[in-house]
């Protein structure tokens, strides 16, 4: 009955060109080895491994998938056993190929392993997948160790697996392993997590859909790597980066159909360091689908955004959520555009230099799609830019060096810091903060021409305490608003009354503008900033976000 599906195994003796021939069912436990002329192995149909029935592919074989678009399906189970010095080769199949080299259904994935394969594309490696419901589905971790992927492979979980139906998900895992020119992705938001350690990652393309585990890797080097999310899911992507080196990473965000508001990809860094990132983000449809990028314990040199819109309908990119933590962050140049959606930056106990944070002057969606948020919370800031004129800002516990006025609008919050300027610019013409409603306490502004310029949209909508304002040369305060601002109890650089008057811009020197209103000015500099309590993160988790608008 299985007979025209059994092995064909010929070898073809007297010719020169030796070779064994392989394809159907194995009805038996089978070993392929390089012995003798066995090599290279051809399917000529695909190789079946059913339940209960072992492969084993000694050191050194070659299996060469040139023949037609087969593949090796293991429903039992599989042993690749290469070594160091003799790898077990699955090379030859086309870029065009459907079927994978190695594909896993229905089998209890830890009674396979497959140590030191190299696997050459362009025809696809391995997947694991689904089979049916109610049908035996794959148990376990698939573990892959010591092994090459290169030339255009692709590795992917392909199964779905919605964990209300799961109580557990298969997954894969690759150890030691090699990747270059490789595409690792999964198909689906409920597909199998695929986890890579200990690994070198060269020219690869992460396609990362699943949500939970995701695509996870950890103590890897990794060059020249795009994260593509280029396709539709309904869950959030998850990638992780952990305890690695990575160099040049672009992660690559395009949509191009209208997708749900309610859906993030997820791109975590952490305990790693990374040079040269580049936040690419494209749509050319409406799209609402944010990509959130949490960049946590991190060394980061040289990040750099970039944006394409063809500006289809609403066709605004979906603006990327930033939230950097406890890293150390050196030369960047983070462009937040405007959008449709809410989007927001955050800053915590890290330590920036020479990076500039900047959005547009224009915002694109007119004043109903006002105010996105910003938030700096014990960060020392040196010599960068923060030009965020659409954007309320919550600055608390930073100290911060401009380069260009820090600007910012809403009802702004700046407490227990220091704003100076950057020593690379001249104190002639320069002008510290520029804020439309702001809270300012317990902070200094100096070594400005102009420390801070404010245009207040209602009364008191400026209101600043216990501050020292010092060695700014012009003017301390500058109201460019129609309203009054109430300033109490701070230092104004001097005990002497009319150089404080002299050196505020308002009402009295211009009637169109409101007036400031200072009293108890101290005599001699405050603590301010340096009084403050130890800074309390938890203090400031909660904050309510600034609201943000769909339209009218
Ligand atoms: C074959 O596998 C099935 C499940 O995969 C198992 O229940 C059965 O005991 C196995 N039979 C033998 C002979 O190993
Ligand atoms: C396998 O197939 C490829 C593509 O046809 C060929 O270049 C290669 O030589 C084959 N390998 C072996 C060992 O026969
Ligand atoms: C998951 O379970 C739901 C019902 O609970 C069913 O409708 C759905 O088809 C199942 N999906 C899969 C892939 O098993
Ligand atoms: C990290 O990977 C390297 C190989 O690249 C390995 O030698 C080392 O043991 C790994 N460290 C940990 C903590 O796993
Ligand atoms: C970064 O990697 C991409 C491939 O992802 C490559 O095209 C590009 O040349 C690399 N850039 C640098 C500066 O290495
Ligand atoms: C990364 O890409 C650049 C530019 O193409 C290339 O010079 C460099 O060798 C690549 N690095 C690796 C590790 O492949
Ligand atoms: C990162 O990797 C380290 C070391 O492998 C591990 O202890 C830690 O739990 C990992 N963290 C995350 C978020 O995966
Ligand atoms: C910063 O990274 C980009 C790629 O993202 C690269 O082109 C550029 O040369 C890098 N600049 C520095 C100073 O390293
Ligand atoms: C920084 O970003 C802005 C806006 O995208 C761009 O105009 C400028 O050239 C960038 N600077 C560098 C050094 O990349
Ligand atoms: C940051 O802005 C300053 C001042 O505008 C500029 O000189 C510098 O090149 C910018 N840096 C980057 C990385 O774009
Ligand atoms: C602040 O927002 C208002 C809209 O409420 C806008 O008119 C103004 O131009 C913004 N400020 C700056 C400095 O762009
Ligand atoms: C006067 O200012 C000082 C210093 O900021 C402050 O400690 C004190 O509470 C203020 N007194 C009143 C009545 O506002």
């Amino acid at each position: 009955m299985h007979l025209h599906l059994a092995l064909i195994f010929c070898v073809l003796c007297g010719s020169s060109q030796a070779a064994t021939y392989v394809g159907g069912v194995l009805l038996t436990n089978t070993v392929w080895s390089s012995a003798g002329s066995a090599n290279p192995y051809y399917l000529t149909q695909d190789v079946q491994v059913p339940r209960n029935v072992t492969l084993t592919i000694q050191a050194g074989v070659v299996i060469n998938f040139t023949q037609g678009d087969f593949e090796i399906l293991v429903k039992g189970y599989l042993k690749v056993e290469g070594t160091a010095s003799q790898k077990v080769t699955f090379q030859g199949g086309s870029g065009s190929d459907l079927k994978y080299m190695l594909k896993f259904q229905s089998t209890r994935l830890p009674l396979t392993s497959i140590r030191y394969a190299q696997f050459k594309g362009p025809k696809s490696a391995v997947q694991i997948t689904n089979s049916a419901p109610g049908l035996q589905q794959n148990t376990g971790k698939l573990v892959i160790e010591s092994s090459i992927f290169s030339d255009g492979t692709t590795i992917s979980a392909n199964g779905i697996y919605p964990r209300a139906n799961y109580s557990s998900v298969p997954s894969m895992e690759y150890i030691s392993c090699s990747f270059s020119q490789t595409t690792v992705s999964s198909i689906n938001t409920d597909s199998e997590p695929i986890r890579i350690l200990n690994s070198k990652i060269f020219y690869g393309i992460f396609s990362p859909l699943a949500s939970n585990e995701g695509i996870q890797i950890e103590n890897s080097t990794l060059r020249n790597i795009t994260v593509s999310y280029d396709r539709q899911v309904t869950g959030p992507s998850i990638f992780r980066l952990n305890t690695s080196d990575i160099t040049n990473l672009t992660i690559f965000y395009s949509n191009t159909y209208y997708y749900s508001s309610n859906t993030l990809a997820t791109f975590v860094v952490g305990q790693s360091v990374i040079r040269d990132l580049n936040i690419a983000i494209s749509t050319s449809f409406s799209s609402f689908r944010p990509v959130e990028i949490i960049l946590e314990n991190s060394s980061i040199y040289n990040a750099t955004t970039s944006y394409i819109s063809t500006y289809y309908w609403y066709s605004y990119p979906p603006p990327p959520k930033i939230s950097i933590r406890n890293c150390k962050f050196t030369l960047g140049n983070l462009t937040l555009i405007m959008g449709y959606y809410d989007h927001s930056l955050s800053i915590v106990n890290s330590i920036l230099t020479k990076v500039n944070i900047t959005a547009p002057s224009k915002n694109d969606l007119g004043s109903n799609y006002l105010i996105k948020s910003f938030a700096m919370r014990n960060v020392s800031f040196t010599d960068g830019v923060i030009y965020l004129p659409y954007h309320q800002a919550q600055i608390v516990y930073s100290t911060i060096t401009l380069r260009s006025p820090l600007t910012i609008n809403g009802t702004s919050t700046i407490l227990c810091s220091s704003v100076g300027r950057s020593s690379s610019i001249v104190q002639a013409n320069s002008l510290g903060v520029d804020a439309a409603g702001l809270s300012l306490s317990r902070s200094t502004i100096k070594n400005f021409d102009i420390g801070l310029r404010v245009r207040p949209v209602s009364v008191y909508a400026v209101n600043i305490s216990q501050t020292n304002f010092q060695s700014n040369t012009q003017y301390n305060i500058d109201n460019k608003g129609t309203y009054d601002v109430l300033a109490t109890g701070n230092y104004w650089g001097t005990n002497n009354a009319a150089t404080i008057t002299n050196k505020i811009n308002d009402y009295w020197d211009n009637i169109n503008y409101g007036e400031v209103f200072y009293n108890n000015f101290t005599a001699n500099p405050l603590a301010a900033e340096t009084g403050c309590a130890a800074f309390d993160e938890n203090q400031y988790t909660t904050t309510t976000p600034p609201p943000y608008y769909w339209g009218k």
